[in-house]
């Protein structure tokens, strides 16, 4: 097991500045969760501290030693990507053998370490087919024990569920953090997709723009984002952001709520909504509109329980409520998060 840091590290691409300058650093055994939309670095990055591309500038320390001048398989490291290439003529049993022999690990000792690894991941049962007689999640498992089976210090994975449908995905997302949790290696994670973050991440990097904009548990990212791209980017529907004055004010859709819903459950700022669609989700209903009064048709989003059960229309103008404590406040000009503000 080993820590990963980066300091300051940079990679340009002539005029693209795929990492803008990115200080990272995992605790002992940690799943961290790189997460951003398309483009923002997050595969530059990972690639870096995998060594398998040149930094620009900046620092890639594992287990606290700077390991800039280590080649890949000096670093210790295992990597899989979104598409993991098994070798297509060789067993399954044989494609995780692979790293051991290229390693030179001792011949006698070889089945042993493939069992172990394929027992991870429960394809004990596969090891004589080929990868042409796998399903597309069989295929992924074989890839993730052919990665662990050097008992690699570090695990980096590159949207590696990406090629799979979503009910497979929801298992192999099970299966991969139950995993984790056992042979407890740090890994980090890359994905836009910020569900899986949520589900994952014992802490979540979030990047924009080859930088991290935010850097802490599911929840802190979620509950208090450090500015709107963080605060528009979690979250389904994502947050609400009004436009006042020198600031926008957020509110998530589930706190948006009709007045009388909130009970008597700490301070309200009460705002008129205007219906214009309800769409039913089964366990939610989804409420859109526009704000009246003094935001005058700001669009905003209303994600009510079914617990809910206020009958709400379209056409219709509704007292709906946020509690103060759920109400963010972001500068207009930087987008960074400010403190509280009176709305009044
Ligand atoms: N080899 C390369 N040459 C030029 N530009 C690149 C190269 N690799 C990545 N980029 C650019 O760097 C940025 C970040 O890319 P990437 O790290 O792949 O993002 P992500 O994995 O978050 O989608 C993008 O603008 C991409 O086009
Ligand atoms: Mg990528």
């Amino acid at each position: 097991m080993a820590t990963v840091e980066t300091r300051d590290i940079k990679k340009h691409f002539g005029e693209v500045r795929a990492v803008d300058g990115v200080d990272l650093s995992t605790k002992e055994g940690e799943f961290l969760v790189l997460l951003g939309p398309s483009g923002c670095g997050k595969t530059t990055l990972l690639r870096m501290i995998a060594g398998l591309e040149l930094q620009t500038g900046g620092d890639v320390l594992i287990g606290g030693q700077v390991v800039n001048d280590l080649p890949p398989r000096a670093r210790k490291i295992a990597m899989v990507f979104q598409s993991y290439a098994l070798y297509p003529h060789m067993t399954v049993f044989k494609n995780i053998a692979f790293p051991l022999k290229a390693q030179g690990v001792q011949k006698e000792l070889i089945p042993q370490k493939v069992a172990w690894a394929a027992a991870l991941f429960g394809i004990e049962g596969l090891l004589h087919r080929k990868p042409r007689e796998l399903s597309g999640g069989e295929r992924q498992r074989v890839a993730l024990a052919r990665a662990l089976v050097r008992e690699p210090s570090v695990f980096l994975l590159d949207e590696p569920l990406s090629n799979l449908d979503a009910k497979l995905r929801a298992a192999a997302r099970d299966e991969l953090q139950q995993f984790q949790r056992r042979i407890g290696t740090t890994t980090i994670y890359v994905t836009h997709d910020q569900v899986e973050a949520m589900g994952l991440g014992d802490r979540i990097a979030v990047m924009q723009g080859g930088k991290v904009r935010q850097i802490g548990t599911p929840l802190e990212v979620y509950d208090e984002p450090a500015d709107t791209f963080v605060a528009g980017f979690l979250g389904s529907p994502p947050m609400n952001l009004i436009e006042r004055q020198d600031c926008l004010v957020g509110f998530r859709p589930e706190h948006f709520l009709p007045k009388e819903a909130h009970e008597n459950r700490g301070r309200l700022t009460t705002l008129q909504f205007r219906v214009t669609r309800v769409e039913y989700l089964g366990a939610d209903r989804l409420v859109y509109g526009a704000l009246e009064g003094r935001f005058p048709d700001a669009k905003v989003i209303a994600k009510l329980p079914s617990t809910v059960m206020v009958p709400i229309q379209p056409g219709i103008h509704y007292d709906f409520a946020v509690q103060d404590k759920d109400l963010k406040f972001f500068d207009k000009a930087t987008g960074l998060r400010t403190g509280p503000r009176p709305l009044a």
